[in-house]
């Protein structure tokens, strides 16, 4: 089965992007098959992978307007280990584009149905807003993964994105679900990241990823030059904190023998 997971919050600057590149290529160094969606007009993902968004003949964006096929848009990244479906700042008119056509908020969950059985899984970096492009990537996921900054403030705003996920899996997509929330820029020092984390594991339980990945200067640096943290100092803190996170997911989606018989969650 291939896992599907949307990384999303609407509050920005929260770790969704550092999340989605260096998960991805963490999951790619322990042998899975990975596909890296960017679905933000920003296209940070993009150029985190270090790609050139102004060599790219055709984007994302042309996969959503029926345009291309997941296959002619693909990029593969070596180093990092993944295959990156790209974004060059089109996707900032998708909005209006995609508004007179049908099923707009299923272009993605048809586009990834043609390949998804070449990944094991398959990471989405989504915008910081719930608008068409974040609907797209929950309609097309089986799972959704929160980053939370623990700090003031970083709770507000979960309700409405709990209650959109909740609303999707109950209308447009059954297999969706919250897979987990991960603590960013975490510091075990500060007494509101402790506050933050309390409140968080008494809402979400132990849908709170065990691994916290804490503020480490090495994951800032990394995208600049193109790379994952994990190629680009595997030593770090930051490069070392997402490799758990990816053994995590591993662990929790191995399936689990019972009396002969053979699940998966
Ligand atoms: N654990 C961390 N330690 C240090 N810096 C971090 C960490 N996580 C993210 N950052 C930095 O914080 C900034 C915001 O992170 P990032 O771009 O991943 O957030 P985002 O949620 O994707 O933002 P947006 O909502 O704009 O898409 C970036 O400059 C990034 O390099
Ligand atoms: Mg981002």
């Amino acid at each position: 089965m291939t896992h599907i997971l949307a990384i999303a919050n609407q509050k920005g600057g929260v770790g969704k992007t550092t999340t989605a590149l260096n998960l991805a290529a963490s999951l790619g160094h322990s042998f899975k098959k990975v596909l890296l969606v960017d679905l933000d007009p920003q296209a940070n993902a993009t150029v985190g992978s270090g790609c050139d968004k102004h060599e790219l003949k055709k984007t994302v964006l042309d996969v959503l307007m029926n345009n291309a096929e997941v296959a002619d848009v693909l990029v593969h990244c070596p180093e990092a280990k993944y295959d990156l479906l790209p974004e060059s700042g089109d996707l900032t008119s998708a909005e209006v584009e995609l508004i007179n056509e049908l099923m707009r908020e299923q272009r993605l969950r048809h586009a990834l149905i043609k390949i998804q059985h070449k990944y094991d899984y398959i990471i989405i970096d989504c915008p910081p807003s719930l608008n068409m492009l974040s609907i797209n990537a929950l309609v097309a996921s089986t799972g959704v993964i929160i980053p939370v900054q623990c700090e003031f403030f970083s709770l507000e705003g979960i309700s409405a994105l709990v209650g959109t996920v909740e609303k999707i899996a109950k209308m447009a997509n059954k297999n969706l679900k919250i897979e987990g929330v991960l603590q960013t820029m975490y510091d075990p020092r500060s007494m509101l990241t402790i506050d933050v984390e309390t409140e968080l594991r008494g809402y979400f339980g132990d849908k709170v990823f065990r691994t916290a990945i804490p503020r480490n200067v090495r994951l800032a640096e990394a995208p600049s030059h193109g790379l994952p943290a994990i190629v680009y100092d595997k030593n770090s803190k930051g490069a070392i904190a997402y490799k758990g996170l990816a053994g995590e997911l591993i662990r929790r989606h191995k399936p689990k023998v019972r009396m002969g018989v053979e699940e998966t969650n």
